[in-house]
């Protein structure tokens, strides 16, 4: 394992070829680079060194039961990483790619088992950052990356996060600064007929049934208790250090009621609210992160908003379940893991 990270800072836009070439030449070597993505920060290894991608499950302490997303940079690298790609693949990848849509297809021969934890199928996107398609460019590897988190934390969406939970366990670490998403790309199983989403995230259900109307998506998720979870359906993905309780329902008014009578009832509660709720709320003068006034701003400030909350050692916070619409859909999925799955319906 490294012994420090190099921080190397760098243009978003236009990213210095310097820096792209040490990193690039740090993944042909083996090692681990955490970049941006448009969605979240990854922590990178050469998806066919079977050594470079163990060091990524190690740096994380993420259970090799979990397999990766390897990124490519093109469609060329397609044939690196999976076979028999089916039409609506490439029909998907046309419309979204580069983007943050993930599709599971079947792996090709060339990637280790590892990387996939012995599943025949692999997960794989193309990133719309320039960061990472120019590293995964001058690497000329499909990389494999998850979020740069330690396993169990929100993923990172900036370089102090990464810093945050790997510093020392990461030879390079590129800050092009924050990502313009904010939540994890979408993943969708191709593998099964219908297709069906794994994780709701950056690019929306609606988008995506406008492509593949047979596309099928039922929540599960399941808790630790449950032997051999499937991938990505493991309901303790981030849990807070205080207890997230969820209020939904139709009637605004009356959720808005419910959580007003909790938290008064309640000692070391904190608030995880819209701007809107912040304000409706602000008499009760609690512990308050907020999330803008949208889905889009609330996917930009959710993880470190989360990250906010841990440090402040709460007991209890209240947050308002979002609309499944759009961009929410991935917000309501990532907060509902975080209450360990339990919603308070009002009703
Ligand atoms: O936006 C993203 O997807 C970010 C950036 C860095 O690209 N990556 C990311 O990776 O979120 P990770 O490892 O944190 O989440 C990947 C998810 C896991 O839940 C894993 O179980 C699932 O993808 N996954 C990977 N390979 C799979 C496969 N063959 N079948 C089903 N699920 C798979
Ligand atoms: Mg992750």
């Amino acid at each position: 394992m490294p012994k420090q990270t190099q921080v190397i800072r760098l243009d978003a836009n236009a990213p210095e070829a310097a820096a792209i070439s040490i990193a690039s030449r740090t993944i042909l070597a083996g090692g681990l680079v955490a970049f941006p993505t448009e969605t979240v920060y990854g922590l990178g290894a050469n998806a066919l060194d079977a050594a470079a991608v163990a060091k990524i499950f190690a740096a994380k302490g993420r259970p090799g039961t979990d397999p990766l997303i390897a990124h490519i940079a093109g469609f060329d690298q397609l044939p690196l990483v999976a076979r028999d790609v089916p039409d609506l693949a490439r029909k998907l990848a046309q419309r979204f790619w580069p983007g943050p849509l993930t599709l599971v297809l079947k792996k090709s021969g060339g990637i280790p088992d590892n990387m996939t934890a012995g599943l025949d199928t692999v997960a794989l996107r193309l990133p719309d950052h320039p960061v990472a398609l120019a590293l995964l460019r001058a690497a000329a590897v499909p990389i494999a990356a998850p979020s740069a988190n330690k396993f169990s934390r929100p993923s990172p969406t900036c370089a102090q996060h990464v810093l945050d939970d790997l510093a020392g366990l990461v030879d390079i670490l590129l800050d092009a600064g924050p990502t313009s998403i904010g939540v994890e790309s979408t993943i969708l199983s191709l593998v099964d007929d219908p297709p069906r989403l794994l994780r709701p995230g950056g690019v929306s259900l609606e988008a995506l049934r406008a492509v593949c109307p047979a596309l099928e998506y039922a929540p599960h998720f399941l808790g630790d208790d449950q032997l051999a979870p499937a991938p990505g359906a493991m309901l303790r993905h981030y849990s807070p250090r205080a207890r997230l309780l969820l209020f939904a329902g139709d009637d605004e008014a009356a959720v808005s009621a419910a959580m007003r009578a909790e938290i008064v009832g309640r000692d070391n509660v904190g608030l995880l609210a819209s701007d809107a709720d912040a304000l409706q709320f602000a008499d009760l003068n609690i512990p308050t992160e907020t999330l803008g006034s949208n889905a889009e701003e609330a996917a930009l400030r959710l993880f470190a908003a989360m990250r906010a909350l841990d440090r402040r050692g709460l007991d209890t916070i209240v947050a308002r379940a979002p609309k499944k619409q759009g961009l929410g859909l991935a917000l309501w999925d990532r907060l509902l893991r975080a209450a360990a799955g339990s919603i308070v319906e009002v009703t």
